[in-house]
């Protein structure tokens, strides 16, 4: 009795040891391999297929985010900004919720009935982790025709938007309530507490493009400038600026794409 007492305990701490160790991975004391260009932003989403015989779900944002604002994504569908987290199931899929609000064979494709190899493939096209699936979105020969950039999908995404290469759907009917868009403020200007690191211009409207207001505001950002002071630390470790930096949006090693202002 009081060993199986103490097997809880210690699974409940080994959990906790990994959940920690993954929220703290930036900084491992070890140089880690970096994900490919073509997987960078792939989300791995296993709350219950591997328990229900299924392989667990990729969720490439490349694919999506040529296509939707983030915005759309994380406030109008209501995806978590965690993976995981949601809590997505097969049912809310199939009654035209989260992925299923696109992959219900008339926006985007659908699980399949019929024969059982129809199915199959159908199903393995989103629990593809682990198996050798033939996605039919090719990124390289995506890729060949973007803007490039250093980090991430080694894509310019602001640059591919503002070029006219991709276009971007901010709302869907039935799901987004058309509003007035609101005024992007000035540029802000933020100082880093280093003496010698360039400053950052942090760009209002080119971030309201993605995420409209209501993804920065109030949850990861007050609305009042200067009012939390946040480290660098923090960045890496996934918050404020790292709640999209480092994850999906270009990684926080490319220092010199925010750090751009002089500060003599
Ligand atoms: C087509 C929908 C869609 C679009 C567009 C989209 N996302 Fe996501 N995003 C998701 C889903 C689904 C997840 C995983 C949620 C889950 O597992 O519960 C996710 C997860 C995330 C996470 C968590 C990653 C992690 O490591 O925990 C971040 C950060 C994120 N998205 C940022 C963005 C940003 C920034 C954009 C725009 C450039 C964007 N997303 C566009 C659907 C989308
Ligand atoms: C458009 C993408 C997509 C397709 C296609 C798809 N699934 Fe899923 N499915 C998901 C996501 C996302 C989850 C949540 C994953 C998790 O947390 O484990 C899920 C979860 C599941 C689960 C876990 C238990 C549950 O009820 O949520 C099962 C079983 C499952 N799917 C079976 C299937 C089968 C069988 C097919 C093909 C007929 C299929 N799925 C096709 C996205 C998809
Ligand atoms: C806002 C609409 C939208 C949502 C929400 C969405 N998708 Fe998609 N997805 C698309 C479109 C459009 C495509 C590209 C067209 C196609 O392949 O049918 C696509 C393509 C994909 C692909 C690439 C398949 C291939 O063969 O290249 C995968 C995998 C995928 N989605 C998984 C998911 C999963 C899993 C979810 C939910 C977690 C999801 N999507 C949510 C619209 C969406
Ligand atoms: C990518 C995240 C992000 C998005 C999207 C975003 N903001 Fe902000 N916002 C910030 C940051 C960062 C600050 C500065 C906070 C600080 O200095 O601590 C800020 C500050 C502000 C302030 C205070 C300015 C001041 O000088 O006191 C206002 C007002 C504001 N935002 C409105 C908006 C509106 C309206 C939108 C949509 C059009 C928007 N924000 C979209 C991140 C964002
Ligand atoms: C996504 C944008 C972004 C990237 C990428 C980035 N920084 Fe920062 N950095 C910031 C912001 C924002 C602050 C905080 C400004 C403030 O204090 O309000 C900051 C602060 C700092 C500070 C000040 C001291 C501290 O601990 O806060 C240092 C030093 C720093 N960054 C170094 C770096 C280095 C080195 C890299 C590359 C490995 C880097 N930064 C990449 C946005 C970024
Ligand atoms: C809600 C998600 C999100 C948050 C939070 C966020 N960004 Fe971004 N940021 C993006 C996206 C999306 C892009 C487009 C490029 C990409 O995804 O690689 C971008 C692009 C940028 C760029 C490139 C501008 C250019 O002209 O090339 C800079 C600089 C930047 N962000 C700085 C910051 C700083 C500093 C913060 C924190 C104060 C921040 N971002 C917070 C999503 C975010």
């Amino acid at each position: 009795m009081r060993s199986r007492y103490m097997m809880t305990i210690l699974a409940a701490l080994l959990a906790g040891g990994m959940a920690w160790s993954l929220a703290w991975s930036q900084t491992t004391g070890v140089r880690k391999r970096r994900p490919k260009p073509n997987e960078y932003g792939t989300e791995i989403i296993d709350n219950a297929s591997v328990a229900n015989g299924m392989a667990p779900v990729a969720f490439p944002h490349w694919v999506h985010r040529a296509r939707y604002t983030c915005r759309l994504c994380h406030v109008d569908i209501g995806f978590a900004m965690t993976a995981g987290e949601t809590g997505i199931t097969e049912e809310d899929n199939r009654h035209g919720m989260y992925c299923g609000t696109c992959h219900n064979g008339k926006i985007a494709f659908r699980w399949e009935e019929g024969s059982k190899g129809a199915v199959k493939k159908s199903c393995q096209r989103c629990h593809s982790v682990g198996l050798h699936v033939k996605m039919q979105n090719d990124f390289y020969a995506f890729r060949a025709k973007m803007p490039r950039q250093r980090f991430g999908n080694g894509i310019d995404w602001l640059k591919a938007e503002e070029e006219g290469l991709i276009k971007l759907t901010d709302t869907l009917p039935g799901v987004s309530f058309q509003r007035p868009k609101l005024q992007s403020p000035s540029d802000e200007e933020l100082v880093a507490r280093e003496i010698n690191m360039p400053k950052i211009i942090f760009s209002h409207k080119k971030h309201a493009v993605e995420a409209g207001c209501e993804l920065c505001h109030p949850q990861i950002f007050p609305i009042k400038k200067g009012a939390v002071s946040y480290s660098m630390q923090d960045i890496f470790d996934g918050k404020y600026c790292g709640a999209c930096h480092g994850k999906v949006s270009f990684p926080n090693a490319d220092c010199q794409r925010c750090h751009t202002e002089p500060v003599f």
